[in-house]
């Protein structure tokens, strides 16, 4: 993707600067924060770098990444620490982090200048836009969600962001043999997330616990910051995996 085709791609852009960049849904913006100097800098100069904002464009991974290597799509990366760590641990992968929350890819950011990071690239979106508008279809070894917002209350669930029309797009993204791998610490959204992914036919469930050597990517997650709160209060992580039907 070339820089000067997608004028709303603009280093430290915010928002008001894109009125796509808005969010569907409005939770993020409680998240919404100033970066510090640093970060600040670190995003003027290596955003262009890394870093897109979502576009009509599909994705040329080969001008992204370089090289052309199996390709992960992981939406909502909050801060990006397994990210991070699961890029580290696995360099012959690529992986995009589709997030919306500025300050959270700017950490990520920070971890790939750190870290030296050559596999990791971000997307500055929502996530459904940016399946939708920049990923080919069948192109995908694999999709991530970790911890997606629960929206608890009964008439925000429509907000939430694994409904059937996000597993059928999924699906879709996808290549044959590719899989999706979900975990929520929300016992409600787990128990929305099992059958609205089940009744998608294009997937078919793996079991967690015994099919890890049917995906073809590791499903080791760190510990977040934020999982970690939730394990202290004796909160059950579930964790989904489907495949891509042949
Ligand atoms: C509860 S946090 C979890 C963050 C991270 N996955 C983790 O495990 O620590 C959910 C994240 O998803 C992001 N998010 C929610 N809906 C999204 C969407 N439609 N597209 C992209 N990011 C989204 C939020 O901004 C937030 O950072």
């Amino acid at each position: 993707m070339n820089q000067s085709e997608n004028p709303g791609n603009v280093a430290g852009a915010t928002p008001d600067d894109d009125p796509r960049l808005f969010p569907r849904v409005t939770a993020y913006r409680s998240r919404s924060g100033d970066l510090r100097p640093g970060q600040q800098r670190n995003w003027q100069e290596h955003w262009p770098t890394y870093g897109r904002n979502v576009a009509d464009e599909l994705v040329d991974q080969q001008a992204l990444f370089g090289r052309s290597a199996p390709l992960i799509v992981e939406i909502g990366s909050g801060t990006g620490t397994s990210t991070a760590a699961m890029a580290a641990a696995e360099p012959d992968i690529d992986v995009i982090a589709v997030e919306v929350y500025q300050l959270g890819l700017a950490q990520l950011l920070g971890s790939i200048l750190r870290e030296g990071l050559e596999n990791v690239r971000m997307v500055r979106g929502d996530g459904v836009d940016v399946l939708t508008n920049m990923i080919a279809p069948a192109s995908l070894t694999g999709v991530r969600v970790f911890f997606p917002d629960p929206w608890p209350k009964a008439r925000h669930h429509k907000r939430r962001l694994l409904q059937s029309a996000t597993f059928e797009l999924i699906a879709s993204r996808l290549r044959p043999g590719g899989v999706l791998h979900v975990a929520t610490d929300h016992v409600d959204y787990a128990e929305w997330i099992g059958p609205t992914g089940d009744a998608e036919p294009a997937l078919e469930r793996l079991d967690a616990a015994t099919d890890a050597g049917h995906v073809p990517f590791s499903l080791e997650r760190p510990v977040t910051k934020f999982e970690g709160k939730g394990l202290l209060q004796e909160r059950v992580i579930n964790e989904f995996l489907w495949r891509r039907r042949e």
